[in-house]
């Protein structure tokens, strides 16, 4: 299949899995251990139902929305996802340029293979910044200090990731990065290679040496005397953590298990949002991740109670099939079936979503 002829997240999928290299592949496909999360991440959306309005004029209809005081055209937003450049020669500056193209926000990862100051600029939205705490202090406060002077305008602190979850194809195939890609944000720090001498992943390898496992709530106060910048903590699945973010005077919470690539068998994001969404009722900005791959998807995370949701491996999907075309393509399909899918559920605009069109049980 050609990239013209994918219909949908799922064709991408297939031509990105014909393009990439197999251990790139398995690296960006790998859940933790038997991935029983990675596939709970997509099921629990399918198994909500939309119990759609009629009769409400939806002859205009818009997805905008803003989030974390940005404007953005959509509630649909890149997730950090690393080493982009692993699928795609352009990797994170095609990405940028898409994020650019489509006015959709990105997070660029800790762990790009490409610099903030060289991605920065290729995009005219709204770019944040994903932060992995590294053992090292002084290089974490270069880095924030770094990714503020390139003029990202959001911190998103992992908080799910103390160690590297286990990923076994990666393990098997001792994943590495070829010599001509880097953890280039890093370089200054000489954080930038991933080890190779190891019987493991060299990305585990990488965490164990590296990242902070140490990390704890009584950081988030170190961390907001660094920066003015928003910090959002990515990878929440309690109601009693997402609590603690907001007495820590946090912007946001995002809801997320890593994309089913941390702890195996944590639940899925559609099925703690919920219950998140009402303890902190209102007093952040939530967002989420893990599994949504169709407009319908988006739709039933807004009536959850998420400001907005990442995509991360559709982006990477994306990227392998097409480059930066490849990225607009993705992000499109999600927004035009967003856009379809708010007109069949008789919701003008993202203000109109609610639970009521997630009520379970036939009799609404
Ligand atoms: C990195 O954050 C990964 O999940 O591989």
């Amino acid at each position: 299949m050609e990239l013209a002829d994918a219909l949908n997240l799922a064709d991408l999928e297939q031509i990105a899995a014909s393009r990439a290299p197999t251990p790139a592949w398995d690296y960006y496909r790998s859940g933790a251990h038997d991935e029983v999360t990675l596939r709970r991440n997509c099921e629990a959306w399918s198994e909500i139902s939309l119990h759609y309005r009629v009769l409400v004029d939806v002859s205009r209809r818009s997805t905008a929305t803003t989030v974390l005081g940005q404007e953005l055209a959509s509630p649909v937003v890149i997730a950090p996802t690393a080493f982009h450049c692993l699928v795609h020669p352009d990797g994170e500056l095609a990405t940028a340029r898409a994020a650019s193209a489509t006015g959709t926000a990105m997070i660029l990862s800790s762990l790009s293979n490409t610099a903030i100051e060289d991605v920065a600029p290729q995009t005219q939205a709204p770019l944040w910044f994903q932060l992995y705490v590294y053992r090292d202090r002084g290089a974490t406060e270069e880095l924030i200090a770094r990714v503020e002077a390139a003029g990202a305008q959001a911190l998103f602190v992992t908080a799910d990731a103390p160690l590297l979850g286990r990923r076994e194809r990666d393990v098997r195939n001792r994943f590495a990065l070829p010599p001509h890609l880097g953890v280039r944000n890093l370089l200054p720090s000489g954080y930038e290679e991933l080890p190779t001498d190891r019987p493991d992943s060299g990305l585990a390898s990488y965490f164990q040496d590296l990242i902070d496992p140490a990390l704890s709530w009584d950081d988030l106060a170190w961390l907001r005397s660094l920066t003015e910048l928003p910090i959002v903590l990515k990878g929440v699945v309690r109601p009693d953590d997402a609590l603690r973010a907001v007495d820590a005077g946090l912007a946001g919470v995002v809801v997320s298990n890593h994309g089913g690539r941390q702890l195996d068998t944590s639940p899925a994001t559609a099925e703690v949002l919920g219950p998140i969404a009402e303890a902190v009722n209102g007093r952040l900005e939530l967002l989420v991740d893990g599994g949504i791959r169709r407009g319908t998807d988006v739709v039933k995370a807004l009536a959850l109670g998420a400001g907005a949701v990442l995509l991360g491996r559709p982006i990477l999907w994306g990227l392998a099939a097409g480059g930066q075309a490849g990225v607009e393509r993705a992000l499109g399909m999600v927004r035009e079936e967003l856009d379809l899918a708010l007109a069949l559920c008789g919701c003008p605009d993202l203000d109109s979503l609610g639970p009521d069109l997630l009520h379970p049980g036939a009799g609404v």
